[in-house]
């Protein structure tokens, strides 16, 4: 008999949770599962200070209730003083840079990279990792690859910077990474797997809309490759970000999959097709606690062969594959 396929800790390095009911709904469904998660700061109001980052925090820990799960806070970026820094550096993990108006929530976020030079030379004195939404404000498609050169101008300047380029969907970013020592990514699960084909190819599914937009098959091709690969700076980070029905199924859809519930079974399945079981511990969670020398719950997760329905609904959120059966099922072990 062969040994199961056993999970330590895995962590979701880029997550959305909310706050109020759609918290309540969404935080235990990763919980379950995650030792812990990256938890973005794009609240309305965004996450600035260190009153609203302990506040938030504790606002997940009543969500998560008796579950084990670690949130790791984040703040929006902005102007900060060394002060506001120090102060606040044992709470968080990163800082989020958004830039203005790109995506879901982002209106404050920056313009112009240069003006704030100040607060890079801070970070990296302070050793406070810098996460990136990496978009131009150009054509859709080719947002991503038009931010690469802002990614250079960071890695560059900042050396000492520890950069997440988070949500990659392009060869051209994963290309990148390989030059230089800063520059880390997250990759998400739907665009591990989809193509804009699955969003807008035939009839369009909502519920797939997503900032980044899903990209090409050629990208995905060499996201797919370097994540099975095993590449050591590339982490798991879902960009799980639940909207309500109401904000997807009609006229201006919000950008946002919720991918939660089905991350560990899709992954399983992936890396199962691709011969490269062995692989997934690496990407779900030791390259991210090695980067940031995190301390976590013992999480032990189970994955079988087991199919299972993914519910139509979690209250008021479409979950991505809802309705689809899953190949695979996760238990928690401890
Ligand atoms: C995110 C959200 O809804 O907060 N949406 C998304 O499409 N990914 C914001 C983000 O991470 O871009
Ligand atoms: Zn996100």
């Amino acid at each position: 008999m062969t040994a199961p396929w056993m999970i330590h800790q895995p962590l979701d390095m880029h997550l959305h949770l909310r706050q109020g009911d759609m918290l309540k709904t969404v935080a235990p469904v990763s919980a379950e599962w995650f030792a812990g998660a990256v938890i973005m700061p794009n609240l309305i109001p965004p996450i600035t200070n260190l009153e609203r980052l302990v506040a938030y925090r504790e606002e997940i820990e009543e969500a998560v209730g008796h579950l084990d799960f670690t949130p790791l806070m984040t703040l929006f970026f902005r102007d900060y003083t060394r002060d506001e820094l120090l102060a606040v550096r044992p709470h968080l993990l990163g800082i989020k840079l958004y830039p203005d108006g790109v995506t879901t929530n982002s209106e404050s976020g920056v313009r112009k990279l240069d003006e704030f030079h100040h607060v890079f030379k801070i970070m990296e004195e302070l050793r406070i990792p810098l996460l990136v939404h990496g978009e131009s404000h150009g054509f859709v498609l080719d947002r991503e690859k038009e931010f690469l050169s802002s990614y250079e101008f960071l890695a560059e300047n900042y050396p000492d910077l520890t950069i997440v380029m988070e949500h990659i969907t392009t060869a051209d970013a994963v290309a990148l990474l390989d030059r230089h020592a800063n520059l880390h990514a997250t990759v998400t699960l739907h665009h591990l797997l989809l193509t804009l084909n699955d969003m807008a190819g035939g009839l369009l599914q909502p519920h797939l809309f997503c900032k980044p937009i899903l990209k090409r098959p050629e990208d995905r091709e060499a996201l797919q490759s370097a994540v099975l690969s095993g590449h050591p700076k590339l982490m798991f980070g879902s960009d799980s970000a639940p909207h309500p029905i109401s904000a997807k199924e009609c006229c201006g859809c919000a950008a946002g999959v919720f991918s939660a519930p089905v991350i560990l079974p899709m992954l399983a399945d992936f890396f199962d097709q691709n011969g490269c079981r062995e692989r997934l511990q690496g990407f779900i969670s030791d390259y991210a606690v090695n980067l940031h020398k995190l301390t976590l719950p013992t999480k032990q997760i189970r994955l079988d062969r087991q199919s299972w329905v993914v519910p139509e609904r979690y209250d008021s959120v479409v979950p991505f594959k809802a309705g689809a059966t899953m190949a695979w099922q996760a238990s928690r072990i401890s």
